[in-house]
């Protein structure tokens, strides 16, 4: 279990330590118990991401066995800090217990997988179909149905089986697949909103949803050169 928290107060993160939760005082009651009952199923989460970052690098494994050829060029994955948890379910208007967190926040385990190629994400999401303790439990396609800013990504929220002790349980862990095309781009274009505190003008705007396009014209551009060179024929053909 952890042993401090992150809290962040007026834009700066304290560390606060977990026996000194009850201590201090810009916590709200509320917040204190939250913390304190999610930190005792933290565990499942982390057991759950740790289990789905094993998997993926087995695909990713068995596939460069098979093919030659590694689907996914790297991941990143992080849980959702007590902070974070907090400040999301305040803003989302929730309820501040753990069923509700569990009902609610499908991000608590998040994962990015960046593929080569928009064919190797399709690949990764077949394989991991094909796998008994996991279960899909939400899907959205922001490939196929970009966002309205250019945005794109598959995202699926897997529902992992992991066993504490003798108890089998379901957690929820969200996966965004994306090419490192898509991840340049959301990265970027995050850090921009970000830095101009989300005042973006629809010129702006505009701009960044051309890029997004270009890029996925690159993609698909990219994905045929691949295709033309491993099947021995010419892309050019
Ligand atoms: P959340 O609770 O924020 O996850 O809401 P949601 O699941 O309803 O929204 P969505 O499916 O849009 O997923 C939200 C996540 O996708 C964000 O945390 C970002 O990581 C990513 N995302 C969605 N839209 C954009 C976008 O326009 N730009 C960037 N850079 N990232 C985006
Ligand atoms: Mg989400």
């Amino acid at each position: 279990m952890l042993d401090e928290v992150n809290i962040m107060i007026n834009d700066k993160t304290r560390v606060i330590s977990f026996d000194k939760i009850d201590d201090n005082d810009f916590l709200d009651a509320k917040s204190k118990e939250m913390i304190k009952a999610f930190l005792k199923i933290e565990r499942n989460y982390r057991y759950a991401l740790n289990k789905m970052i094993t998997k993926i690098e087995n695909m990713d494994d068995y596939c460069n066995m098979s093919y030659a050829h590694n689907p996914i060029h790297h991941t990143e994955a992080r849980l959702k800090s007590p902070d974070s948890i907090i400040e999301k379910m305040k803003r989302r208007g929730y309820p501040l217990t753990i069923e509700s967190l569990m009902e609610n926040l499908y991000d608590v385990a998040g994962m990015r997988v960046i593929c080569n190629y928009i064919n190797d994400i399709y690949q990764i999401v077949h394989l991991i179909s094909l796998q008994k303790d996991i279960k899909v439990r939400l899907k959205k396609d922001y490939i196929v149905n970009p966002k309205d800013t250019g945005y794109r990504s598959l995202h699926i929220v897997y529902e992992v089986n992991v066993t504490i002790f003798n108890e089998e349980i379901w957690v929820p862990v969200e996966i965004q697949f994306r090419t490192l095309a898509m991840d340049m781009w959301a990265s970027l274009e995050h850090e921009l909103r970000y830095k101009s505190k989300d005042m973006v003008s629809e010129s702006e705007k505009a701009h960044l949803k051309r890029y997004a396009d270009s890029l996925y014209e690159i993609d698909l551009g990219m994905q045929r050169l691949y295709i033309g060179k491993t099947s021995g024929g010419n892309s050019d053909d």
